[in-house]
């Protein structure tokens, strides 16, 4: 028996996306321009169901690279001011802290204490000077999950921006923009989306679109194919950036991964967020149950509000980094982040497979 419990390092694409990308890799692209335009509305239902995921309009999403690339459009993109402060979290993935360091702002620390934070922490780094709280919805090792609710009413309170790191969260947690009022948020589709490597959401709030330099390319622009298809005369560059997310765009895009993307987004939607969160919390527990009987320490609390998909854990006699190369030598997929060994199973994760790799945890104390 083996296991894959390594959602939060890397997901598995899905058969349904492997089909369509495999059909338009076989039938369509060694065609060139005579048949692209089979896939080309690809993108089209992506935006849409990542709309219907994050329940927003299309108009506020863009397919971006990965996380990194998403979080740089804002960090790139907001006019910062002389005083400008952006409140971050310690022990966070580099990819929410490097393009933040980047501009001329101060950075205030939320300390992580016990694998987690404390919303007065955040509450204490917030100030008038505040001009954005840059918070990831669940930490990357211990699998920590942050209240946005809670740091979007601090922050707004005070008149500051929140931009959300969600790549550990979106495709296993609920996450509604219209309930929950972050301001920006990207997540890269290759972990808990399962969708292709390469490919990922940003959401910007619509009021923010006008203020925020994106990068347009050439077809981030009003009319911009026009010169391609309407004739003479349609030439020019002259042309306003489109009003919508999707500017960032700019030019050709992966149309492979959009086949994919949308696959497997149309797949998430039909099996349902709340059902997807309902099964992981459960497998989730039998994990933190098991590992809390064979004498490993859960890294984060994880019997609340703040449980994830991601359980950290150190086990009682062993180095994290070779106890999970063990793991993963004898077929159990776990990863080893900061120190921890990390278990992140999905909805399509048997139980069976937990229990074979708890039943390896217990066979490996001593
Ligand atoms: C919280 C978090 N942010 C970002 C990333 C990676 O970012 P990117 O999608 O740019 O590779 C990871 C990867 O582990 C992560 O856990």
């Amino acid at each position: 028996m083996t296991a894959y419990l390594d959602y939060a390092g890397m997901g598995k694409l899905r058969p349904r996306a492997v089909a369509a990308m495999q059909e338009a890799l076989v039938d369509v692209l060694p065609h060139g321009s005579a048949e692209v335009g089979r896939i080309f509305p690809a993108r089209r239902r992506a935006r849409a169901l990542a709309a219907g995921l994050l329940d927003c309009s299309t108009d506020e999403i863009a397919f971006v690279t990965n996380t990194s690339t998403g979080l740089h459009l804002v960090a790139d993109g907001l006019d910062w001011r002389a005083g400008d402060e952006v409140v971050v979290f310690d022990r966070d993935f580099p990819a929410n802290v490097h393009p933040w360091r980047m501009h001329d702002v101060r950075l205030v620390w939320v300390p992580m204490r016990d694998g987690g934070y404390r919303m007065e922490d955040v509450e204490a780094a917030i100030s008038p000077a505040t001009r954005l709280v840059a918070v990831s919805h669940v930490n990357f090792a211990t699998g920590f999950r942050v209240d946005l609710d809670a740091v979007c009413a601090l922050a707004h309170r005070v008149g500051a921006l929140v931009s959300v790191d969600a790549v550990q969260s979106l495709g296993v947690l609920p996450l509604s923009v219209a309930d929950t009022p972050v301001d920006f948020l990207a997540a890269g589709a290759h972990k808990w989306l399962c969708g292709p490597v390469g490919t990922g959401i940003f959401f910007s709030r619509r009021e923010h679109l006008p203020h925020l330099r994106l990068p347009g390319g050439w077809f981030g622009f009003e009319g911009a194919n026009d010169m391609l298809t309407k004739g003479a005369g349609h030439f020019r560059y002259d042309l306003s950036p489109l009003p919508t997310a999707a500017r960032a765009e700019g030019g050709m895009y992966n149309v492979l991964g959009m086949v994919g993307l949308a696959e497997t987004l149309a797949e998430l939607s039909e099996v349902g967020i709340p059902a997807i969160a309902e099964r992981v919390r459960h497998l989730t527990q039998r994990l933190c149950d098991g590992l809390r009987s064979a004498g490993c320490a859960i890294s984060a609390s994880t019997g609340g509000d703040d449980w994830s998909g991601i359980v950290g854990f150190t086990h009682p006699t062993r180095e994290s980094v070779p106890f999970a190369q063990e793991l993963v030598a004898a077929g159990y997929h776990v990863s080893h982040p900061d120190g921890l060994v990390r278990v992140a199973p999905h909805h399509w994760t048997d139980e069976a497979e937990v229990d074979a790799f708890l039943r390896a945890i217990t066979l490996r104390i001593r």
